[in-house]
């Protein structure tokens, strides 16, 4: 389904806004799960035929390929994103209020370069509504078959200064629902939220969510949740490296490489050249090498044994191997799933079991950082 995606469908994409193109592919992938037969065929066409185990986080992912934050903001089609085998889901960006995000047009994509120019701006329900929504789904279909991670921004409406209260309000609002939180100081469409990437910002916000972690894990009598910080790409190698180990003193369980970049590659085409002079943050094929090469970086200074989770223009096995070799342990995908569709997942599966088998790892958690260590 790989190839009549591209040459059918994304074509038809072109003549699309890019955000109404987004919402119906939601929609349809929501409504496929609701028919009869729709779920079974999702999963007859897009369910990859292998499982690459990896136990991180308290659980066992039955692979380490997930959805990015952003795609499902308000957490509409779960049921379909298990069907098409990703091996974890994350929402949001949740913010603790309702926001509809800036002005459209604010989603654009750049075809020949196989990228996208966002700056949505947080639009999202709020943790209320996205809390009553997981409620019903919860108590009509259990909980997902894999890890339901979430997403946390800051509500566009609460100072800087107090940022930390509005993340920790969410964090107690999805608790029960989530398996893993997911700071995000990184978006580059809300007004200085990249500043709470330094140290009294970003420690203030760990330490307020964990607070609120551990009192719900308490009076719950189970563990905490995990806590990753995502981070932007815009920062030197040092910043990174600062941040990461800031993150890592302050009982942050991992981080997330990275968000979309306010950098723009060069090009000769003039549509995309028009997409690039847009506003905001860009994701897909231009960011790829960027990632990999945070995730290299990070991963020399925090050791072997803090995860890393990879995401930036992953939309073949070859880019997912790359960056499990360069020190991650699970990965995401936004934009290749626009460029590719939903046969992504089965695609980055069955290639990267195929990467494993050939260079004889005995399971992903060997190859992580394989570029650093002789085998
Ligand atoms: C339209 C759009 C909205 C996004 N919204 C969020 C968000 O709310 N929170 C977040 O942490 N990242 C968000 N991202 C960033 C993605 O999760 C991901 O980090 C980035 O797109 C790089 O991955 P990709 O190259 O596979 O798209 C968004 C990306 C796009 C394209």
């Amino acid at each position: 389904m790989g190839v009549p995606y591209r040459w059918l469908i994304r074509p038809l994409l072109r003549f699309q806004d890019s955000e109404k193109a987004h919402h119906r592919s939601l929609r349809l992938l929501r409504l496929a799960t609701a028919l009869p037969f729709g779920g079974g065929t999702l999963k007859l066409l897009y369910h990859p035929r292998h499982e690459i185990p990896v136990e991180l986080f308290g659980h066992t992912y039955k692979n380490p390929f997930g959805l990015a934050a952003g795609m499902d903001k308000n957490g509409i089609a779960l049921r379909g994103w298990e069907r098409i085998g990703l091996g974890f889901i994350e929402i949001g960006g949740v913010t603790q209020h309702e926001q509809e995000g800036n002005p459209k047009p604010r989603m654009f994509r750049a075809n020949q370069s196989l990228a996208l120019v966002n700056r949505m701006g947080f639009n999202n329900e709020g943790s209320d509504k996205i809390r009553q929504r997981l409620e019903v789904h919860f108590k009509r279909y259990g909980r997902p078959s894999v890890p339901l991670w979430v997403n946390v921004g800051k509500s566009k409406i609460t100072p800087l200064d107090i940022a930390h209260e509005d993340y920790a309000a969410t964090v107690h609002a999805l608790w029960q629902f989530t398996d893993v939180f997911v700071i995000n100081v990184s978006s580059p469409n809300t007004p200085n939220l990249r500043d709470l990437q330094n140290d009294d910002g970003l420690v203030r916000i760990l330490d307020t969510c964990q607070k609120v972690n551990h009192q719900l894990a308490d009076e719950h009598g189970i563990q905490p949740k995990p806590f990753l910080v995502k981070v932007a790409p815009d920062l030197t190698n040092e910043q990174l490296v600062h941040i990461a180990l800031t993150a890592k003193n302050n009982h942050a369980d991992g981080i997330v490489l990275s968000n979309t970049t306010l950098a723009r590659p060069k090009t000769n085409h003039k549509q995309d050249a028009n997409v690039f002079s847009e506003t905001g943050g860009l994701s897909g094929q231009p960011l790829k090498e960027r990632s990999t090469e945070m995730i290299r970086q990070v991963r020399q200074h925090v050791g072997k044994e803090w995860p890393i989770v990879g995401v930036g223009g992953i939309s073949s096995p070859h880019d997912a191997f790359e960056k499990i070799k360069a020190g991650a342990t699970l990965l995401q995908a936004y934009s290749g799933f626009v460029f590719e569709g939903p046969a992504l997942s089965k695609s980055v599966v069955h290639g990267l079991k195929h990467s494993l088998d050939k260079n004889h790892y005995s399971s992903l958690q060997s190859a992580v950082g394989a570029d650093e260590q002789p085998k």
